[in-house]
């Protein structure tokens, strides 16, 4: 079994961004700007936010967080996305998921520029997705894809078992996994909560990708032996040792599920920080779409 290592790969794959902004700036070109707004005071948000700004400032592009609170009406945060649509040193912007329930997350999303939506998630971005067009890729995704092929894993022609089919990563690493690309060629099924054969499926993996947001859902009956398994969960649970006072859990139980595979992400340390550099890697995109 070989553990994936998405934090020692995120370092790297930063290093590498770190060089590539070093560079640009030597030759004139913008430093690239990613700005997050976060709504509310939500804990997991929050950290997840801290983490893009500080990776910004660890690879030398600029960040901008805009911290609103929780009781920010609609249409005020529409102007702000507006505010951030309109400003050209923004290269890329993010609003930070969930959102208080008086908004509606679909109409933010659609009120960012595809241009500017370096998190992947308008329409039109994930219409081009589908279409294989270029486009930003979903972040979570496509950390995945860079996992995968940081590790030199051969997908084509394996049975793929995605278990969750939200918008931000089930449904989308689906597709993904069924492209004709370096990473992809699998066949793909896409599982749910309302699967009703989930294990016999699962069984039949050459690649899971748990992202189901249930803590330790994936158990070692589930898993065929020699399996790739990439766990996305990270859900929060009570932890009276760790100072935080929560522990993260994913959506595999790692310690009877690791011994049957050949390669296996853990939680936290394996897709988490890959997250964030993918979403680095699309703002670089987004800043290289202005030079001259
Ligand atoms: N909430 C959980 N994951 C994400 C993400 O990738 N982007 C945003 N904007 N919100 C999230």
């Amino acid at each position: 079994m070989q553990l994936i290592d998405g934090k020692n790969t995120a370092e790297l794959l930063k290093n590498e961004l770190a060089i590539e902004v070093a560079a640009r700036k030597e030759k004139g070109f913008k430093t690239p700007h990613l700005a997050a707004i976060l709504v509310g005071e939500d804990g997991a948000s929050q950290t997840y936010v801290n983490s893009k700004v500080k990776s910004c400032e660890q690879i030398g592009f600029a960040s901008t967080l805009k911290h609103l609170p929780a009781t920010i009406s609609e249409e005020e945060l529409l102007k702000i996305v507006e505010e951030f649509n309109q400003n050209d040193d923004i290269d890329g912007f993010i609003v930070q998921l969930p959102l208080p329930n008086h908004i509606d997350a679909d109409k933010i999303t659609l009120a960012i520029s595809p241009e500017k939506d370096v998190d992947g998630f308008h329409p039109s971005n994930i219409g081009k997705m589908v279409l294989g067009l270029p486009c930003y890729l979903p972040a979570t995704p496509f950390g995945i894809v860079k996992l995968l092929e940081q590790y030199n894993i051969e997908t084509s022609g394996k049975h793929a078992v995605v278990i969750g089919r939200s918008n931000i990563v089930g449904s989308p690493m689906s597709i993904l996994l069924a492209r004709n690309e370096k990473v992809g060629n699998c066949t793909v099924t896409l599982t749910h909560s309302r699967t009703k054969n989930l294990k016999e499926l699962s069984l039949q993996a050459d690649i899971i990708i748990a992202a189901i947001g249930k803590p330790e859902f994936v158990t070692a009956d589930m898993v065929k032996k020699g399996a790739i398994v990439i766990d996305v969960g990270t859900t929060r649970v009570p932890d009276a040792s760790k100072k935080s006072g929560f522990a993260l859990k994913g959506d595999v139980k790692f310690d009877e599920v690791a011994p049957k595979c050949s390669f296996i992400t853990p939680v936290p340390g394996g897709v988490g920080p890959m997250t964030v550099t993918a979403l680095l890697f699309n703002t670089l995109n987004a800043a290289k779409k202005k030079d001259k």
